[in-house]
């Protein structure tokens, strides 16, 4: 089975995930992609979908699913969405597609977060894939030099602009054993809107596709 295969084996698996009437938070990315396609013969049945970037949006709209602004919603029953890093405990690297704030935004106001994932994402530590952060444009230097100092190598995201119109400064270089406190310190720095590390809001539940068959793990607590 190759990549995208495994991809489309997980995110199917999601589906099981969906029930009548629910409100089902989307994020953003190849996976998900075999997400939404999936989710079309649920498109009467879901109260809506709440998207995390404006690629999803179109492609939810595409197949008739109706799409809500968050604000008009009282959250998401499930949030769906896939990783570029994942650990045992759930904790993610996002960000990869660039719709790392929006996704974070939506994970939180979601009951459930159902990661979909192929089993290649699957880590011991986070940190061989950079780490996004979005930042505003004019602190886009002041947060290079303090990553820097962090002892990460920043580097601009060339021709990239986000959805909410920033740039991503993908940081190579970190080996991240304390998830949870790099997200809280990354936050801190003027200028930083969101990092892709989803730790302190982690996923419940991984849906891993792997060629000797699907694996689930869910989030000890
Ligand atoms: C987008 C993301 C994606 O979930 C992540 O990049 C994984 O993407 P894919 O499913 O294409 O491997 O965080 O911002």
């Amino acid at each position: 089975m190759d990549q995208d295969a495994l991809k489309k084996q997980c995110a199917q698996a999601a589906l099981a995930f969906v029930e009548d009437d629910m409100m089902v938070g989307v994020g953003t990315g190849s996976t998900v992609n075999h997400f939404i396609a999936a989710l079309a013969p649920w498109k009467h049945r879901i109260a809506g979908a709440v998207s995390s970037s404006e690629a999803s949006t179109r492609r939810l709209k595409d197949i008739g699913i109706a799409v809500r602004e968050l604000n008009d919603t009282d959250g998401c029953e499930i949030y769906v969405d896939g990783a570029d890093e994942v650990t045992e405990h759930l904790a993610m690297v996002k960000g990869g597609g660039g719709a790392l704030t929006r996704e974070k935004i939506v994970a939180q106001a979601s009951r459930r977060f159902v990661c979909i994932a192929d089993a290649s994402k699957l880590v011991p530590v986070l940190g061989t894939f950079p780490l996004p952060v979005e930042v505003i444009p004019m602190a886009r230097s002041l947060v290079a030099r303090q990553l820097v100092k962090l002892g990460g190598r920043p580097v601009l995201r060339e021709g990239f602009v986000t959805d909410n119109g920033n740039v991503i400064l993908d940081v190579h270089g970190l080996t991240i054993t304390d998830p949870a406190g790099l997200e809280s310190e990354l936050n801190q720095f003027p200028g930083v809107v969101t990092n892709g590390l989803f730790a302190r809001r982690p996923a419940d539940v991984l849906l891993l596709g792997d060629p000797a068959g699907m694996r689930r793990i869910d989030r000890k607590r």
